[in-house]
């Protein structure tokens, strides 16, 4: 509500004040009376204006855009959103993972591109991060690695060592730990950085083809990052650098964009591609998958309430609409779970109801109750029901994002393919990715970081990782380490 001279202050109840300035007391002297319910609630409010951090990603700036369908890829997905010409109002949250909400944006993080599309058939998010791999594949052990790289029980810091202990116990987190140490491990604004799914997702076309893919949100300012001494510099100087870069970009009418391109395979060519396709510490090679361009991401409004609409707004990978689908990516399948438990907890049950996640298309679903419902439910309460309520249109909205599956109950890590192993893709972005220079800075960067805190035995199997990775590259870190 905007707050301005012509209109008088109330309480919540709409019940007008006498003062702004002053509690009711007995003389000008005297104590303050209880009936002064206005004085009460401004301090009860008070005491429950702060929700509950999201557990990761609690630091994150939002803005509303658009999406605009500038190719016709109909021939690998119905989705609404994705048919040619197509317009949908967006919201995005960009994110650090490991900070509590008044962190800083420019510590070495992974960032999260979390967007929500406002679709004709229900809102559709896609939650991912500014690097296409992630450190672990198996969600048993997500926990674990956030807790890894957030605060130690006693001392409450944050631990180099305790961060190294768990990488290198994982040798699955090579991929993204490289990415993390490299250039992009500060970007230089949200704005200048990609976005991806990471995870493999299904499409589906109007005659039931399926496909895997994989999308890239690549940004149209070019990709920029700073440099550790910068970012250390501007973590003092502003702590909220990234969010007011974005804010202002967008006050001032200069709408940070991306052009979505996605990668296509198949869905016969999973069963023997040369890597897992769905280990989410490994990407599709473009010679292997090329990209083919889908349309563009413009974001053009700021939220005019940070609390209510970038606070309290809610993605959950499990919002897939007709035409896209999940993929049997372990960690996909975990998170499909995951985030409405987390909102659940955080917001409430109804969080769907609350403006910014409220989808734009009609619902017509079967919950009811709950705190904080705001929206009536009528009767028939329950199906099946001979009393008009809602049915399922099983004919024009089937289960077909669906693929099969058997064995015995196991706990194993994937089989492993002809190309699959830890180290393999973060070396080829080391020696056939980066430039020199870029290789310079990864090489500092690591130096800088494991002689901030890490001990042995941590520190030796740090080495030995970087030597899997790339041998020349552990070389050099060792010695840098050696040299102080
Ligand atoms: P390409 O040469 O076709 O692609 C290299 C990709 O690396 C580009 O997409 C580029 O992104 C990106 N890139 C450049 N520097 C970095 C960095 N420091 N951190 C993360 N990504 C970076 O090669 P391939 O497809 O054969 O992949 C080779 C390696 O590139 C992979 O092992 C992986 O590490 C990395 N990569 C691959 C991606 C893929 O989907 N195939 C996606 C992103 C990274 P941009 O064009 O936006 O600058
Ligand atoms: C936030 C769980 C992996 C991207 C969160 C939250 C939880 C969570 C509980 C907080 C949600 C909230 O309170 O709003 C998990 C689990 C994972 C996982 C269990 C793996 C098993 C990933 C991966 C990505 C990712 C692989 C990216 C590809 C994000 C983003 C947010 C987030 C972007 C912030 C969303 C926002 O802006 O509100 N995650 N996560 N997560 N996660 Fe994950």
């Amino acid at each position: 509500m905007k707050k301005n001279s012509k209109k008088f202050t109330t309480t919540d109840a709409g019940i007008p004040v006498s003062s702004d300035e002053f509690s009711l007391t007995v003389g000008s002297d005297g104590p303050i009376l209880m009936q002064d319910h206005y004085l009460m609630e401004q301090m009860a409010n008070f005491n429950r204006e702060m929700i509950p951090d999201r557990q990761p990603h609690a630091k994150g700036s939002g803005a509303f855009g658009q999406f605009e369908v500038t190719k016709d890829i109909s021939a690998y997905t119905k989705a609404a959103m994705f048919q040619p010409g197509t317009k949908t109002e967006v919201l995005a949250r960009f994110s650090t993972v490991a900070g509590e909400s008044g962190s800083p944006d420019t510590w070495r993080d992974v960032r999260g591109f979390a967007l929500k599309f406002y679709t004709s058939e229900g809102n559709y998010d896609m939650v991912g991060n500014n690097t296409p791999v992630f450190f672990i594949r198996d969600p048993m052990k997500f926990q674990h690695f956030i807790h890894s790289q957030k605060r130690r029980a006693d001392s409450g810091l944050r631990d180099n060592d305790m961060q190294w202990d768990f990488w290198t116990q994982s040798p699955e987190s090579a991929h993204q730990v490289t990415i993390l140490m490299s250039d992009r491990g500060i970007p230089k604004s949200y704005r200048h950085m990609n976005g991806y799914t990471s995870h493999t997702y299904m499409w589906i076309n109007d005659s039931g083809e399926r496909f895997w893919v994989k999308y890239h949100f690549k940004t149209d300012q070019g990709i920029e990052c700073l440099t550790q001494e910068e970012g250390d510099r501007i973590t003092g100087e502003d702590a909220d650098y990234h969010r007011r870069d974005l804010f202002n970009a967008i006050k001032e009418r200069d709408y940070p964009s991306w052009t979505l391109k996605v990668q296509i395979m198949p869905f016969e060519e999973a069963q023997n591609y040369r890597f897992n396709p769905f280990d989410l510490t490994k990407v599709w090679p473009h010679e292997d998958y090329p990209l083919h361009e889908v349309g563009r991401l413009t974001l053009n409004r700021n939220p005019s309430d940070f609390h209510t609409e970038i606070e309290q707004a809610a993605f959950e990978p499990s919002n897939l609409v007709p035409g896209i689908g999940a993929s049997p990516d372990k960690m996909l399948q975990a998170r499909l779970i995951s985030y409405s438990d987390a909102h659940r907890a955080r917001l409430g049950v109804n969080y769907k109801q609350i403006p910014v996640n409220r989808p734009k298309s009609s619902v017509h679903s079967y919950s009811k109750g709950g705190a904080m419902r705001i929206e009536n439910v009528s009767d028939p309460v329950y199906a099946p029901n001979s009393k008009g309520g809602p049915k399922a249109d099983a004919e024009k909205y089937p289960e077909e994002t669906i693929w099969n599956a058997s064995g015995d109950f196991i706990r194993s890590a994937y089989t492993l393919r002809r190309d699959d192993d830890d180290w393999g893709q973060a070396g080829t972005l080391v020696r056939k990715v980066m430039s020199e220079e870029e290789r310079d800075r990864l090489v500092s960067n690591v130096i800088g970081h494991l002689s901030d805190g890490v001990s042995e035995p941590v520190l030796e199997r740090a080495l030995e990782y970087w030597r899997n990775i790339d041998k020349e590259i552990g070389d050099r870190i060792a010695k840098g380490i050696e040299n102080g």
